[in-house]
């Protein structure tokens, strides 16, 4: 007995002993750490208890470190992050098989466990969104979803009489882009179904709690904690594919018979889009669904969020509503509501642009891991399987980016539109477009392909509610309100979870 106790610790001094010699070999031990202990146990005892404060963590690491790099502790595993306009570079043009976006969002959402291989393998759903959404594209399919915003507005707006309401701004903002976004994705009448808003939404919420779940156990462990852990993504996308499946049967077969040339009126949404190559691949209903789901997590998480925050702002400050709407009933008496008309809206655009640049939806951007080692411009050696980003935060965070970077200012980027010497350097403070320093889309060659229809979609919506709507934050018991704050699990920036604002329909709307 005593000597099988003796063998067994033996084994565990020879286990520790071989990390930390392996640890102690791996280039990654000479990039500064910077919020943990660089033991490897440590370092994931740290990730737990920071989980909350990276963004601190960031910030110290930028300071400490600009224009350089620094690692900071994850669930999984080390994160590197670069800053500097030489470092951010760098990592933008480095191609896909170096430096991998796609694996990247593998990693942090676990695509392996939670949805089909063929999808992870596969992902031509981000190639259809890159083709059909770019920005002269555009034109075909906006006015479909502008169809959709006055009556998705006066569904989630609670407010029909001269009473202000409660209204819960996360709920309502998920579902009205989801079903906005929904009408260019799985088209009209799918996109006002109840059910299948819901499960769209309920959706992009499990596969980040599952994939956040994931990350947390060793690759070994992780098939088996999945089948616990993904049911609920597995139960909506089955849920979803039922709700969807006559609608993609009656598609598939037109899409046959076009094949042998019949006619079809094409539907010009991404379920079509899908379905056309599905059909080649021989695709089954769940792996069309799944894509199409993966699609909305990618659009509407993202631009909901944007849009609570700027409901958030705009009920915080609602002297904005006044400039606002004279610039958007300019717009729209001259363009009505169509593309050039949210073109016109450089206030609104000015807002959702500083409202992304205070508060983002991740505190890193230019996530990306490395498929292979990777020596930088500055020699600093990556080994393969790092993830790697850029500290987007602190960056908008930073004077010498922004001045007086620590105020909101609203129309900050209208006025330096009008300050432009041309329209070319007008066009840079855009809301959709990138920057070295302005990351919340990423940057480069792969920055988000959604984004000039995130912006248009966006403007559609807050346009309507600004001109049809007042809004103002409840009264707290004392003091002057106050938004409430973000929260930050770690590196994901979220906006208030349950927070409400007051709304109330508008004496003399548009
Ligand atoms: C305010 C809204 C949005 C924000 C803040 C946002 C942000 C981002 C970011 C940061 C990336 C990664 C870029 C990089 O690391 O270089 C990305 C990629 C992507 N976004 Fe967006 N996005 C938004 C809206 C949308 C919409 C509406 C769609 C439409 C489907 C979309 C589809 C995608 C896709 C498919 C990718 C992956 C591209 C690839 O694989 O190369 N996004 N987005």
């Amino acid at each position: 007995m005593a000597e099988d106790q003796a063998v067994g610790f033996i084994c565990i001094v020879i286990l520790v002993f071989i990390v930390v010699y392996r640890w102690n070999l791996s280039p990654l031990n000479n990039i500064p750490t910077v919020g943990s202990s660089w033991v490897p146990g440590l370092s994931y005892l740290s990730a737990i208890a920071l989980i909350r404060h990276l963004k601190e963590i960031l910030q110290d690491g930028y300071t400490k470190y600009y224009g350089s790099a620094f690692k900071i502790p994850l669930m999984d595993r080390w994160m590197v992050i670069v800053s500097g306009p030489k470092m951010i570079e760098d990592i933008r043009r480095r191609p896909e098989y170096e430096l991998s976006f796609t694996q990247a969002v593998e990693s942090l959402l676990q695509y392996k466990y939670n949805v089909g291989s063929k999808i992870r393998d596969d992902p031509y759903h981000l190639a259809i969104v890159k083709e059909k959404l770019q920005n002269r594209m555009l034109a075909d399919i906006i006015p479909d979803m502008i169809d959709e915003v006055s009556p998705a507005v006066q569904r989630y707006i609670p407010a029909n009489g001269k009473e202000w309401v409660n209204m819960d701004v996360s709920s309502s903002a998920f579902k009205l882009v989801t079903r906005t976004c929904g009408r260019v994705f799985a088209g009209s009448p799918m996109c006002n179904n109840e059910e299948y808003i819901d499960l769209s939404v309920q959706f992009a919420l499990e596969m980040l709690k599952a994939g956040r779940a994931l990350r947390m156990f060793p690759d070994l462990l992780k098939p088996i904690a999945a089948v616990f852990i993904n049911k609920a993504v597995k139960r909506t996308s089955n849920l979803t594919m039922l709700r969807l499946r006559p609608i993609i049967r009656k598609r598939i077969a037109a899409t046959m018979r076009e094949k042998e040339k019949d006619r079809f009126y094409r539907p010009n949404d991404a379920l079509q889009w899908i379905i056309d190559k599905a059909v080649t691949r021989h695709e089954t209903d769940i792996d069309i669904t799944e894509r199409l789901l993966l699609l909305n997590l990618a659009a509407s998480y993202t631009s909901s969020s944007s849009l609570m925050q700027v409901l958030y702002h705009l009920a915080e400050w609602p002297e904005l509503l006044a400039p606002l709407r004279e610039e958007i009933e300019g717009a729209i008496a001259a363009e009505g509501w169509t593309m050039p008309s949210f073109a016109r809206m450089w206030k609104l655009d000015s807002i959702l642009r500083e409202s992304q640049r205070c508060n983002g939806f991740t505190l890193a951007s230019l996530v990306r891991i490395a498929l292979k080692d990777v020596v930088l411009d500055n020699g600093m050696l990556i080994p393969k399987g790092t993830l790697l980003g850029a500290p987007a935060h602190p960056m908008h965070y930073d004077n010498a980016h922004f001045p007086n970077a620590h105020v909101f200012d609203p129309f900050r980027f209208a006025r330096m539109r009008e300050a432009a010497c041309d329209t070319e350097s007008a066009a840079r403070h855009q809301f959709a477009s990138t920057s070295p320093e302005y990351l919340p889309f990423g940057h480069g060659q792969l920055a988000c392909p959604g984004r000039h229809f995130a912006s248009n979609q966006l403007k559609a919506v807050l346009s309507h509610i600004i001109l049809n709507y007042d809004l103002k934050l409840p009264e707290p018991e004392c003091g002057t309100p106050q938004r409430p704050p973000n929260e930050y699990l770690s590196l994901a920036i979220l906006p208030p979870t349950g927070g409400t604002i007051l709304v109330r329909k508008r004496a003399a709307p548009a």
